[in-house]
């Protein structure tokens, strides 16, 4: 496996969807447009849900016709269910990600199925995707905890992905929905998880950073062989049904420590700044991100870069 990392930005979609603020179809295009300028190559645009789940997405079928032009760029939509399909492929979408968890609780609160029932209503559109030849990628949300019943059992996670692989999947990407792990679980986790079979490249990571173990987890990950991550330009968003879910782990403070690290991944740290200035300037907030409020540093002079 190369070195080199897949930053996978969700800013636009779990950032977003967790705002209480309406924002114009023309912010979040120019959100989309300055995280292209950056250098992100995988971007979760918005999602094909109800729109009386998720009213802050339900600009979704326009947004997707009006996507910044870039061929390099792959734009995951989030599908719940064929009607959701059927929308993200009128739309002209070209990759989607399905959403399920490790845990019944919140799969019901978020999508009002149990685990087996989303993975069976999955099926038709993993299976129309894969004709269509659309990149798959499965969520296996709260699979460091459950907000409604607490720990989890790190097979309980691998047995739902391996599920998503067979149905399909490109790729399982293990959510901390609440932003409850550690990095020991992480190193457990993906070792567990290709013992059982599954490849460190159909492994992603989804980091909250809740109670500030989102970075640390990334470490975790990197030194277990995990190459993607998923972080939220400004760290904006969450996750409405997940109780104390705030603070996704924001795209600024993952590329400083890669960059520092000597990691090589596509993004450009002071144009994510100007995203992220950008976007919590849209949403009505502070950049609360520690790398948005101390810049980057130039080892040169010793200064702080891009702090705007
Ligand atoms: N797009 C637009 N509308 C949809 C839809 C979709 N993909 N799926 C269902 N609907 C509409 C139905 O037409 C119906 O509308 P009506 O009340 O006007 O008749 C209504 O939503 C309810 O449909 P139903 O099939 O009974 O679904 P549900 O109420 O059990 O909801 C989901 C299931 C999955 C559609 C809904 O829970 C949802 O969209 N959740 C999104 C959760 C989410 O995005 N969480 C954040 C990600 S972590
Ligand atoms: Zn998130």
């Amino acid at each position: 496996m190369g070195d080199r990392v897949r930053i996978y930005e969700v800013g636009p979609r779990d950032g977003l969807q967790n705002e209480a603020s309406a924002i114009p179809l023309d912010t979040k295009l120019e959100f989309i447009e300055r995280l292209v300028a950056a250098g992100l190559r995988e971007i979760e645009a918005t999602s094909f849900v109800s729109p009386k789940a998720i009213p802050q997405l339900g600009d979704a079928d326009e947004l997707v016709t009006r996507l910044p032009a870039a061929s390099w760029v792959r734009y995951p939509v989030l599908v719940p269910n064929e009607r959701g399909m059927a929308r993200a492929e009128a739309a002209g979408a070209k990759a989607l990600a399905v959403f399920t968890a490790a845990t019944d609780a919140f799969t019901q609160h978020n999508i009002g199925m149990t685990v087996a029932e989303s993975l069976t209503a999955f099926e038709p559109v993993l299976q129309r995707a894969g004709e269509l030849g659309w990149w798959r990628r499965g969520y296996v949300s709260t699979a460091f905890g459950d907000p409604y019943t607490g720990a989890v059992d790190p097979h309980q996670a691998i047995s739902v992905a391996i599920r998503l692989l067979e149905l399909g999947v490109d790729e399982v990407c293990f959510g901390d929905t609440i932003g409850v792990g550690v990095p020991v679980q992480v190193t457990a986790l993906t070792a567990a998880a290709t013992k059982a079979g599954i490849e460190l490249d159909q492994i992603a990571y989804h980091f909250h950073d809740t109670r500030g173990t989102a970075l640390a987890n990334v470490v975790a990950g990197l030194g277990a062989g995990v190459r993607t991550f998923d972080s939220s330009t400004g760290g904006i968003g969450g996750c409405p049904y997940a109780p104390g879910a705030a603070g996704n782990l924001a795209t600024e403070d993952l590329v400083y420590l890669l960059d520092e690290s000597g990691v090589e991944h596509d993004v450009d740290l002071e144009l994510v700044l100007d995203a992220a200035r950008f976007i919590t300037a849209a949403v009505g907030r502070r950049l609360a991100s520690k790398v948005g409020q101390a810049g980057g540093w130039d080892a040169s002079t010793g200064k702080p870069v891009g702090r705007g």
